[in-house]
């Protein structure tokens, strides 16, 4: 099979670096590409479920651009709501009509939805979410999840982070997952301090397994939450609509006070929302939240085309089905090797390792050879499914994982 050469993505890589620190920074940055020979940098052009870098070379996706992507790139249906808002208006100076049909569509569709609020990106809706948890509550500190993304603010990074100061996470504290006692326990330490406990429908880290939540989980946690009168926070931006329509909660079985929402909604185009509930209406009011381009209805027309279109396919149980399909078989084809590959999280979003080496060398670089003859796999986050992702696509992506588990074990 044949192995793709980066040229082209190495020479604008070199003309990135005079530009731009570091080339190209955050979650697309190449440092976790391991092997970095074997990844492109730079996309060309992209369709359904594939893209192709500027070397010309075609990839089946499973990073759906780290997660938007979920109907397939360029969709028909998204693209033309989208550039028929535009052809009327998108940022002017007072909102548009179809903010309101959006939310409205959004409050039919998710069961705790009372009301909607528009943004941007993932963390402009997870820092909206805890201020207007601390303006219920009138309290300071924050529970979040040991390990879990929110979002690039500092109070979301890790400490020791560069840039990031200790008085940061004076009012963050952080908890292990899947651990309802050790909530218990955070909340208790600091009596009528906390004003939301925020955490993933299920823990995605990066570099580890992904974990579901445990049998009972989330009804301890919400009722640790609401024995202590703070606010419950879903952080759906990543899993939103890959698990469930109604909220990744609903397959979850618990109520939070807010979600947020941001990646699938749109299938790309920028947009995140907030929902929450009639009890949050008026401090979500009276909050001052904003930014130069939130009301840009071209998004919101594209948001309002992608979450109809994912309601009536099923995304979330489609990308379900094709990630279960993918993943069985990359795991039979492993284990005819005589390894272990073992899958964790939701199907439609799946972390994958192979658990016979510790150090996640053999795993990069079996991700590396699979990237390198046209099937795109991270070695360190989770991976996405979507809708436009073909049982032709499956097939190819065994043939390759065949062969790049032949050229590393070589
Ligand atoms: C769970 C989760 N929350 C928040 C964010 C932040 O979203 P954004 O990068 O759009 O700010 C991400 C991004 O990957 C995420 O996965």
């Amino acid at each position: 099979m044949k192995t793709y050469e980066y040229d082209q993505s190495a020479a604008w890589f070199q003309r990135a670096a005079k530009v731009i620190p570091c080339g190209v920074y955050g979650h697309f940055s190449p440092a976790p590409c391991v092997p970095i020979t074997h990844y492109p940098f730079y996309t060309a052009r992209a369709e359904g479920s594939k893209f192709w870098d500027v070397d010309g070379n075609e990839f089946i996706d499973y990073m759906c651009a780290y997660g938007p992507m979920i109907l397939g790139y360029r969709n028909p249906i998204v693209d033309e709501a989208f550039q028929a808002q535009l052809k009327v208006a998108d940022t002017s100076s007072t909102a548009s009509p179809v903010m309101v049909e959006l939310a409205e569509f959004m409050v039919d569709l998710i069961p705790v939805a009372d009301w909607a609020f528009f943004a941007k990106n993932g963390a402009d809706i997870t820092n909206y979410a805890v201020t207007v948890a601390r303006a219920a509550t009138g309290r300071r500190k924050v529970i979040a999840v040991a390990d879990e993304y929110h979002g690039s603010s500092p109070w979301m990074q890790e400490a020791g982070h560069h840039g990031v100061m200790d008085a940061d996470h004076v009012d963050v504290i952080r908890v292990p997952w899947n651990d309802a006692t050790a909530l218990e326990q955070a909340f208790a330490r600091h009596e009528g301090q906390v004003a939301a406990f925020i955490a993933t429908p299920y823990h995605t880290p990066v570099f580890t397994d992904n974990a579901l939540p445990a049998e009972g989980y989330w009804a301890q946690a919400e009722a640790v939450v609401r024995k202590n009168g703070a606010v419950l926070i879903v952080d759906d931006v990543r899993c939103g609509f890959r698990i469930d329509m109604g909220g990744s909660n609903e397959y979850f079985g618990f109520k939070p006070d807010l979600i947020c929402f941001c990646k699938t909604i749109a299938n790309g185009y920028p947009i995140s929302a907030l929902v929450g509930t009639d009890a949050l209406r008026t401090d979500c009011a009276k909050v001052f939240h904003t930014g130069s381009f939130w009301f840009a209805a071209g998004c919101m027309a594209a948001a309002l085309a992608c979450m109809k279109e994912m309601k009536r396919i099923d995304a979330p149980k489609l990308t379900m089905e094709k990630g279960q399909k993918l993943v069985d078989g990359l795991v039979d084809i492993a284990k005819g090797h005589g390894y272990n590959l073992k899958v964790t999280g939701a199907p439609s979003m799946p972390y994958l390792r192979t658990t016979d080496d510790e150090s996640l060398m053999f795993h990069q670089k079996l991700c590396g050879e699979s990237t390198r003859r046209g099937a795109f796999f991270s070695s360190h986050h989770n991976w996405f499914l979507s809708c436009a992702h073909t049982d032709h696509d499956i097939q190819r992506t065994w043939d390759i994982f065949e062969d790049a588990f032949k050229a590393v074990l070589r």
